[in-house]
């Protein structure tokens, strides 16, 4: 006999989470999907019947997915939820007090937030051990990666229940066994930019020149060798002796750069003023978002073959 899989409840059918639902659908997961936009709701099924052509994957996955325009309607019958709506913590806060009235006291209850901490979004639940973050990176369907968050109350067996289900999925799921700020990728990501934008502030370089410097160094190694391998791989004693000299002379300062802070003031908002770091034609623009997705869908096609 085959096991049932879980249901899952999507809340918002935005950027994220129409590509969450996705990844659950082709996994064979029956999906509902909820918005408080009914136009969201038209769309979803459309948007993600595209991605799964595009990727040549079973189309019939979309027929796992049902939009719901009812909040307890579309979490009723669920095992786990995901948010995934805009970045708001009182909107959020909302929604899963809400979501709390209608699901059974053990389903598990899970936020997509980028930035926000875990346990000031599930702080009012009445069951906070069921509750965690799950952070997705974008898009969904073509990035492994999945963070798991624990808050303080989070149950070990609501940790190992969403980690396996992600991987069930396909998906490669990372626990970030503290709430702290950023979870582990986006405090590793920017660090490193703060560094990139302290180089062009501080004159030492052009910012095509940071992003050339990345890419065709220690970029080229990433995907397949992470920072703490690579320092076994040099050797601990000569990371150590880098450290003594490299560490004193990197920003280290607690906030954002004033420099970034003057692009804002100033408008330079990147894409979508045009200017930012770099200047960008919408040409440009268009090339760099067809590359980032071309080289996205590569790797993934590379996993599928291991
Ligand atoms: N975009 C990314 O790269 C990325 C990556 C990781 C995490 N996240 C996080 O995922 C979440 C969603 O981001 P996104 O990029 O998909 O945003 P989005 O703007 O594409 O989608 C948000 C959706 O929420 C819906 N919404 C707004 N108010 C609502 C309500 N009251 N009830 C239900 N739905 C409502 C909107 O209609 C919209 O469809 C955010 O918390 C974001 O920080 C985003």
């Amino acid at each position: 006999m085959t096991e049932r899989k879980p249901k899952i409840a999507v809340i918002g059918a935005g950027l994220m989470g129409h590509g969450i639902a996705q990844v659950f659908a082709l996994a064979g997961h029956d999906v509902t999907i909820y918005d408080a936009a009914q136009t969201s709701l038209d769309t979803v099924k459309d948007r993600i019947l595209t991605n799964l052509k595009d990727l040549g994957d079973d189309q019939s996955a979309v027929n796992r997915v049902t939009p719901e325009a009812d909040l307890g309607k579309a979490v009723a019958d669920s095992d786990y939820v995901v948010e995934a709506v805009l970045e708001d913590l009182p909107l959020k806060q909302r929604l899963f007090d809400e979501i709390e009235q209608h699901v059974r006291p053990d389903t598990i209850l899970a936020s997509n937030t980028s930035v926000i901490p875990i346990t000031d979004i599930m702080q009012g639940l009445k069951h906070r051990e069921r509750a965690l973050g799950t952070h997705w990176w974008n898009p969904p369907f073509l990035v492994p990666l999945v963070e798991v968050i624990e808050t303080e109350w989070t149950s070990a067996e609501a940790v190992a229940f969403t980690m396996k289900l992600h991987a069930d999925a396909g998906k490669q799921p990372a626990h970030v066994k503290k709430d702290v700020p950023g979870f582990i990728g986006n405090r590793l990501q920017h660090a490193l930019w703060r560094e990139a934008v302290s180089l062009v502030e501080h004159g030492i370089c052009d910012a095509e020149t940071v992003d050339n410097v990345i890419k065709a160094a220690f970029g080229r190694r990433l995907a397949v060798l992470g920072p703490l391998e690579n320092a076994d791989m040099v050797g601990t004693d000569l990371t150590l002796a880098i450290h003594k000299i490299v560490l004193p002379a990197i920003d280290s300062r607690p906030g954002p750069s004033p420099y970034l802070e003057k692009l804002v003031a100033d408008g330079k908002l990147g894409f979508k003023s045009g200017e930012g770091f770099r200047t960008w034609t919408p040409e440009q623009q268009t090339e760099l978002r067809a590359k980032v997705l071309k080289h996205l869908k590569k790797a993934r096609e590379e996993d599928a073959k291991q």
